[in-house]
């Protein structure tokens, strides 16, 4: 059974910098991941991550405090403040402690690391590496987590902790390749695999985003915070929901109706196209309500024509790409057609600045984690920096724990009785087989429903009906049959085992969002359409009470320095 000082679950950029940090500290780090890391969804991120560093022209007077102030704001005032600080104080010196460990930032003529506007922004403060930033550093941290020759077991999927005296001591995972469950012990655990986005049908996210160590931890009795926040992207590809990143409008690119017009001037005169997303995607939706959309259906163009071949080619390579293969469209010549899409995850896995849970030894970073930094909606270019910030804090954290401690006791009992669940889980599942529910099908009926219930905007009577189908896809989950009984890289068991998580979580979001009747951020409700800072101001943590079923409660907001106020762009 392998033990390990620490165990890094995720091996995208939370995970490697969390193990990259901890490694640095002389702790034993092992990380374990579904995919190769360099394979990871923040390989997909592609506009960029923020940082104050007062680069641009436009931007000589920006300082960290004024971008904690834009993403507190921008979060519609529910990220904690002293949280935002920490991550936009922290942002500088990330930046450049990956600038040296060899991350290939795109330049300005005169050397220095070029930055862009992105949205909800009030100076051009997003670093980029053309638009691939999120490959470019994640290829830069996996080369920095081989040189710290950090244990990597790759292709495992992990479906449960190992606690032991309410403590977290390992995990257990399914290892494809030999076709097996395994235990991973451990002295302390970090949670780092990414957001849930595939809980909704319309997503930009990967395959593996299924929300799966989150459901994880909050099954293991650690509550998630904040889950009725999702983060709809208002670019994304009409027919593959492919993300156009942001940074397409903030080099220039245009929003068009069906009628021609540049329609954000009539949402947000200011700001236009770098408006904050939960504003620029309920635009787009109003347009295309409203039979605004280009032909009247439900899509407006992303216009980067009049940037021109040579800005395009330098500075937006690979969403032309993605464009051309994926639409059929050359955004040099034609306009992008493009709808919102699930984007990302505000909540997640309750933690404090260090990764710290409720339960000890078990720590959470990344968009798995809920800090919270983003409250009620995301700004542009902080999701990449969030992983950096937090992940490096974590490991810190996590090896500060573990140094000059003795490790906690051999916990191999434990490991082999949590084994030996999961074996019996899936033997029953096996045993069903095709006269068991069909996990397939269920996935298909939670992902629409999140789709259409709990989409842009919200209302009472259209979430109590989505309540009430998750409620019975979740009594469905208790009749599933695996199909594919085989050892070696059974897909389908992972497929298949995740999914009464992925309700659980889409669960969470349900009540979350039926409960909170305000207005707030990327929670959109017709029926409640302002923000109610008496009633909710505070973040909603929701518990997996044992037996099942869903328990919310509330915690307050950390204030303090900006005052909440009407948002306006
Ligand atoms: O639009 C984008 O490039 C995405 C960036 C982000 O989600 O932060």
């Amino acid at each position: 059974m392998p033990h390990h000082q620490l165990i890094v679950v995720g091996g995208g950029l939370a995970g490697l910098r969390a193990a990259v940090e901890a490694r640095a500290d002389g702790i034993d780090v092992a990380i374990l991941s579904q995919v190769h890391p360099g394979r990871s969804h923040s390989g997909a991120a592609q506009g960029g991550i923020n940082a104050a560093l007062a680069n641009h022209p436009e931007g000589h007077d920006d300082t960290p405090e004024k971008h904690a102030f834009d993403t507190v704001k921008g979060s519609d005032y529910l990220a904690d403040q002293d949280a935002a600080i920490q991550m936009t104080s922290d942002a500088p010196g990330v930046i450049f402690e990956m600038d040296h460990w060899g991350c290939p930032f795109s330049r300005f003529d005169d050397g220095r690391i070029a930055q862009r506007p992105f949205g909800g922004a009030g100076y051009p403060r997003t670093c980029y590496g053309a638009d691939k930033t999120g490959h470019y550093l994640l290829h830069c941290l996996v080369e920095r987590a081989y040189e710290r020759q950090i244990t990597m077991y790759v292709e495992v999927f992990v479906t449960s902790l190992i606690t032991v005296d309410g403590a977290c001591r390992g995990v257990v995972a399914y290892d494809m390749i030999r076709g097996g469950f395994e235990a991973f012990t451990a002295d302390a655990v970090i949670m780092a695999t990414g957001g849930a986005g595939r809980l909704y049908s319309n997503t930009t996210n990967a395959i593996i985003s299924t929300g799966g160590g989150a459901a994880v931890a909050y099954h293991a009795g650690v509550p998630v915070k904040d889950m009725e926040f999702i983060q709809f992207h208002p670019t994304g590809l009409y027919t593959t929901n492919i993300l156009m990143s942001e940074g397409a409008r903030g080099e220039g690119g245009y929003l068009v109706n069906g009628e021609g017009e540049r329609f954000m001037a009539r949402y947000a005169p200011k700001a236009m196209e770098l408006a904050p997303r939960d504003i620029t995607s309920r635009s787009i939706t109003t347009e295309i309500l409203e039979g605004r959309g280009i032909g009247g259906k439900d899509f407006v163009h992303l216009d980067l024509r009049h940037l021109g071949a040579q800005k395009i080619l330098e500075r937006l390579p690979g969403i032309r790409d993605l464009a051309i293969h994926f639409e059929g469209v050359d955004p040099i010549e034609e306009p992008i057609p493009i709808t919102p899409c699930q984007h990302y995850t505000m909540g997640g896995i309750d933690t404090d600045v260090d990764g710290r849970t409720v339960m000890p030894g078990f720590y959470a970073a990344g968009e798995c984690a809920c800090v919270s930094v983003h409250g009620a909606n995301r700004l542009g270019g902080n999701s990449l920096l969030e992983t950096i910030v937090f992940g490096r804090r974590s490991g810190a954290a996590a090896a500060a724990a573990l140094l000059g401690k003795a490790g906690g006791g051999d916990v191999s009992a434990a490991g082999r009785q949590a084994v030996a669940d999961e074996e019996a889980t899936v033997a029953m599942l096996a045993a069903r087989g095709a006269d068991g529910e069909d996990p397939y099908a269920i996935r298909a009926e939670m992902t629409t429903t999140m789709k259409e219930h709990f989409g842009v905007f919200r209302e009472d009577k259209l979430m109590r009906e989505g309540l009430e189908k998750l409620i019975q896809l979740k009594e469905r989950c208790a009749r599933i049959g695996l199909r594919n009984a085989g050892g070696v890289f059974n897909v389908d068991l992972i497929r298949t085992t995740e999914l009464e998580g992925m309700v659980d979580l889409s669960l969470t979001v349900a009540h979350g969002a039926i409960d909170r009747t305000e207005s707030r951020g990327s929670h959109a409700r017709t029926d409640f359409p302002t923000r109610d800072d008496e009633r909710w101001l505070k973040h909603t943590m929701a518990h997996y009470p044992p037996g099942g079923g869903t328990r919310l409660d509330y915690k307050p907001v950390t204030l303090g320095t900006f005052e909440p106020q009407e948002r306006k762009y």
